[in-house]
């Protein structure tokens, strides 16, 4: 067994995006394009909205990755041009295939965007090889209960297993590519090593109190993401007297060239025009509404 070190510690500072969307967002940055296979990691909120001013992305395309959404506080209504669709509720969680290209909406419900409310969630974008851009979309919708959870013997560390494996749980959702992702919740005295497979990029992102996370347990606060080095597990925890919520995402990568442009991640600037083109020329579809 071999402890992965903390190799560097980033700090994600809140940012408004397009249409006053609050976020915190490891990367994307100036300094890190992406840890491959993950694209973006965006935490949404937390925010209290206004009533009327819950904002969301209306209709727009995405082609050759996935987008995978969780919602902790509030809601995402999804509808889409595969007549995919669903209201992705707290603790639920939408793995979408982009794959050869879809048109979606991803909005807060009518109720929260007329009351107001709070808002709270993540959504990663998780690339795909060449071999499977042009895939069929996909859309894998779990509820709150259908999402595996499991809690550790000494009762501190509590997991949700969106996907990949620990404490002798596994995912419920089909991930084209190896992919680790996890919420822990853990009390202050929890400490506990989690295997990551040897040939996945690993990182730990702490979105409320502190964690000691690594072999030498370095503290990692809230907004912090903790890139892990070469090794086959992991270790998380929680000071004494702290309490930490942590997402734990690792994936095989998949070392191809990445071409990106704004809702499209290819591997050749002409496969970007070309998903611009069939985009515009309605090949991605429409979302059907009565
Ligand atoms: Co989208």
């Amino acid at each position: 067994m071999s402890q992965r070190r903390v190799a560097k510690v980033v700090t994600a500072h809140r940012q408004l995006e397009g249409g006053g969307f609050s976020v915190r967002r490891p990367f994307p940055t100036q300094g890190l394009d992406m840890v491959d296979p993950f694209l973006m990691l965006d935490e949404m909120g937390p925010v209290e909205y206004a009533p009327g001013k819950a904002v969301g992305a209306p209709d727009h395309p995405h082609r050759g990755f996935e987008t995978v959404t969780y919602v902790l506080k509030g809601d995402v209504v999804h509808e889409d041009s595969h007549g995919g669709g669903g209201t992705i509720g707290p603790g639920d969680v939408q793995w979408m295939t982009a794959g050869s290209g879809i048109v979606h909406s991803e909005m807060p419900s009518e109720t929260l965007q007329r009351e107001g409310g709070w808002m709270h969630g993540f959504q990663i974008w998780v690339n795909l090889p060449a071999s499977k851009k042009m895939s069929a979309p996909r859309y894998q919708g779990l509820s709150r209960d259908e999402i595996p959870s499991a809690t550790s013997e000494d009762g501190l560390a509590t997991v949700r297993v969106i996907a990949g494996s620990a404490l002798g749980v596994d995912a419920a959702i089909d991930t084209h590519i190896p992919i680790t992702y996890q919420h822990w919740s853990l009390k202050g005295g929890a400490s506990l090593d989690q295997p990551v497979p040897t040939d996945h990029n690993a990182f730990a992102y702490v979105f409320d109190g502190t964690a000691e996370v690594g072999e030498s347990r370095r503290l990692v606060t809230s907004g912090q993401v903790a890139f892990f080095g070469p090794g086959d597990v992991v270790r998380i925890g929680a000071a004494e007297g702290s309490t930490a919520e942590v997402l734990l995402l690792s994936g095989k990568p998949i070392r191809e060239p990445v071409a990106r442009y704004g809702p499209f991640v290819m591997n050749t600037r002409d496969e970007i025009i070309q998903a611009f083109e069939d985009y515009q020329t309605g090949k991605m579809g429409n979302i059907e509404r009565s």
